[in-house]
Parts: C-alpha cells; sequence; structure tokens
C-alpha cells in the first residue's frame, strides 16, 4: 500500500542557521550554508509529502538460440542501472534535455529494480537464467490462446510466481512485430505475466551496443511503463479520440516515432512526444510526468499491491554525504540533494553532549525532526546522521 503522509506544519517563532565546519565529536561534519529562512514571517501553513519507495525483484529468462542472443550478465546489469535510473532518481542524464515547458511535470516514481536472489522455493538465485531453444517462433507464437514462451509446455519457460516476482523475458524477436511487449496488470494471469523484449535492447553494452536508436535501455522503461499500466500518449486511438487517462500528457492525434523536431503539436497542444511512454527512439524518450507516476501507484496499488511485498532484500545503501538541513518554518528538516531514497540513524544532541532525540529511518524522502521548535532551547545542537556506508553530521543553531 502507498503511504502517504500530509504533514501540516503550523507558523512558528524559530529559525537557525548552521555555521563553519566543526568538529562533531571527531567525525566528518559538512559545512552546510543556508540562508536565514524568509519563511518565518509567512503565516502559511506548509504541506509536506514523503512517500514510499517501492522495489522490485525482476527474473531475466533468456531464451537463446545463438551465442550471441545469450546475453552476459553485465548487460544484464546495466539495464537494472538504467531502470534505477529513470524509476528512482529524480536527477537524471535526460534532465537538460527536456523541453522547458513540460520540466515541471517530470516526476520520479520512486520504484527500485534488484535481480531476483532467491528463487520460489526458496534457494539462493542470480536472477538471470538462460535457456537453449531450437526454434525462433517461440519468441512471439500464440499456440491455444496462450504466449509459447511463458509456457514449459509449448517450448518456452514458466514464468516464476508473478505476485512476487517481475518476470522479464529476453528473445531474439525478429519474427516480432515490436521490439517488446508487456502485460497490462488488468491482463495479467496466474500463468502469463511480465514483459518480453529483444535482446538487443537490454541495457547499454553487449548487443544493445550496435543497436542504434534502441540501444539506451529505454524499451524497457518504456514497457515497465505499460506493465504498471500506464498507455501510450494517443491511447492508440486516431483523431484525438484517444486517452491515456493521464490528466498532465497532452492529447495527441498519432504516436511519434523516431527523434521529431520540438516543438511538435496535436489536438490543439504542443505535444509530449519525449515522454517515455511515447513511441520515439531512445535518446529522445525522457521522462514521467506527475500524473502518469500517481497512475502507476495507484494500479500497482489496486492491481500488483501482492509486489510489494516482496520487496529486494538487498536494498542499496544511499550514501549521506548530499543530505542537507533546511529550515521550514521552524522545523528542521533533512533532505537529500539527489532526491532519491535514504536510509538512516538520526541522533540529535546538546553542546553538552546530552542525546536529546534519538530516530531510524528506512527509505524515506525527507525527514523531519518533530517538534524541535517547541522543546528545544537557544543554542547550538549537533545532529548526526548515520547508515551502513556513511555518516554526516550537522552544527545547528537554534536562536
Ligand atoms: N514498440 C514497443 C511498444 O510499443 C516499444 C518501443 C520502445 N521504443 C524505444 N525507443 N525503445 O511497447
Ligand atoms: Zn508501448
Ligand atoms: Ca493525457
Amino acid at each position: 500500500m502507498q503511504i502517504k503522509k500530509i504533514l501540516v506544519f503550523l507558523f512558528s517563532f524559530l529559525n537557525f542557521f548552521t555555521s563553519e565546519n566543526f568538529p562533531c565529536y571527531g567525525q566528518r561534519c559538512s559545512v552546510n550554508s543556508i540562508n536565514q529562512s524568509t519563511h518565518t514571517n509567512t503565516p502559511a501553513s506548509i504541506y509536506l509529502q514523503t512517500r514510499n519507495t517501492y522495489s522490485f525483484r525482476l527474473i531475466f529468462h533468456i531464451l537463446y538460440l545463438n551465442p550471441e542472443e545469450k546475453i552476459s550478465s553485465a548487460q544484464v546489469n546495466s539495464q537494472i542501472e538504467i531502470l534505477n535510473e529513470f524509476f528512482s532518481s529524480s536527477t537524471t542524464n535526460e534532465d537538460l534535455n527536456i523541453p522547458k515547458t513540460f520540466r515541471s511535470l517530470k516526476s520520479n516514481p520512486g520504484f527500485q529494480f534488484c535481480l531476483a536472489d532467491i528463487d520460489p522455493n526458496g534457494n539462493p538465485t542470480t536472477g538471470i537464467h538462460w535457456f537453449p531453444i531450437n526454434n525462433l517462433s517461440v519468441a512471439c507464437q500464440m499456440q491455444f490462446g496462450k504466449r509459447s514462451i511463458m509456457h514449459k509446455t509449448l517450448g518456452g519457460v514458466d514464468i516464476w510466481d508473478p505476485k512476487r516476482y517481475i518476470n522479464i523475458y529476453i528473445v531474439n524477436r525478429d519474427q516480432c512485430n515490436a521490439l517488446g511487449e508487456a502485460i497490462f496488470p488488468w491482463d495479467a494471469t496466474t500463468e502469463e505475466d511480465g514483459i518480453i523484449l529483444d535482446y538487443r535492447t537490454i541495457g547499454t553494452i553487449g548487443t544493445a551496443s550496435n543497436n542504434q536508436p534502441f540501444h539506451q535501455g529505454k524499451t524497457l522503461v518504456h514497457e515497465m511503463g505499460h506493465y504498471f499500466g500506464l498507455l501510450h500518449l494517443s491511447g492508440d486511438r486516431s483523431n484525438c479520440n484517444g486517452e491515456d487517462s493521464v490528466a498532465d500528457t497532452p492529447s495527441q492525434s498519432l504516436e511519434y516515432f523516431g527523434c521529431p523536431e520540438y516543438p511538435q503539436w496535436s489536438c490543439n497542444s504542443e505535444s509530449m512526444f519525449m515522454n517515455f511512454m511515447s513511441l520515439v527512439d531512445d535518446p529522445c524518450m525522457q521522462f514521467f510526468t506527475k500524473l502518469q507516476v500517481t497512475r502507476m501507484r495507484t494500479i500497482i496499488a489496486r492491481d500488483r499491491s501482492d509486489l510489494l511485498n516482496h520487496s529486494c532484500s538487498i536494498k542499496p545503501v544511499i550514501p549521506l554525504d548530499k543530505i542537507r538541513v533546511t529550515e521550514l518554518d521552524g522545523f528542521w528538516q533533512l533532505i537529500n540533494l539527489e532526491h532519491n531514497s535514504w536510509s538512516a540513524h538520526f541522533e540529535l544532541y546538546d553542546i553538552s553532549g546530552k542525546l536529546i532525540w534519538l530516530d531510524s529511518e528506512e527509505n524515506i524522502i525527507s525527514k523531519t525532526i518533530p517538534g524541535i521548535n517547541m522543546l528545544l532551547n537557544p543554542g547550538i545542537y549537533f545532529l548526526n546522521i548515520y547508515n551502513k556506508t556513511s555518516k554526516n553530521c550537522f552544527k545547528l543553531l537554534k536562536n
């Protein structure tokens, strides 16, 4: 379930500054310069939204006829990096390429992906399995109304429990009519679910490197959008009659391909052809919108909520050196300049070294130190934050 906490902070009277580098009991202490807040004069309510990061375990079934189609685990890992870049960091390589008109609509879904490390029977796995096949027709053939590739009895490989894993099939799709195919949440069954991709679209190395313009791992980003319930912007209908059911993506009378010159117009609005759910070339796909993210999260909660009980066991531990303290109407708030989620323990000490507050959080976007404005006397405080890989320390002044 998506947990949304709306925290309402009322006006308060406090203010604080941080000052120069300070030893902080022997730990590295960051210089955290913050201008004196201007909103202490604004008696307004501030709404802060925090959001859970979702993580998903992937199983790659790689079916190969020729040795070239037996892509390497390094290539699969390069794909996981791309997924994590576009689904879980809010600053990406594409940010500067997004046209200004659309920049503020861009959103970070907050989804992390990892390879499965435990198989359905509880045994260790690398999350990548290779299977020799003797005929490419299994790639897109239907037999008895079923996708052959997802059934062992039809020459394919059975899916792993789709309530616990996202199944990704990799195969040579020369005989199919698209590079990729995803099963929509509302079409999924216990026997058929997941995503099928051509072996040349995976990640950024190996067979992908000479597969321009589909060489940046974005086919799976697009297909993952479908897997979580997103549609093409045109709604796959012509004459502006289609609907992707996302209010902040403009209507389109058609799909864009290649790499169109900006701007393009359709249905009386500027077209967002550079969206991930467009059909343009990899270098020209750049972002998901806020309401596409809302739609994915809503649909996951409705149709794919079981996956949320089986998150990645090994989560990347985010270093804390990009955490900064800001002041919001007298509350101290910790934010990550990288905008991805992070986990940490928190300890607040007063100048005498007395511990006055302690907390731990996992996968948060921001952290507000509760009630500081009510509780603390004016003076200097030290905030230590640490996790498995790093620590950071802030000297805070409350006046
Ligand atoms: N044709 C595929 C689909 O509609 C995906 C196309 C992905 N495009 C890309 N530039 N990688 O699902
Ligand atoms: Zn598509
Ligand atoms: Ca729309």
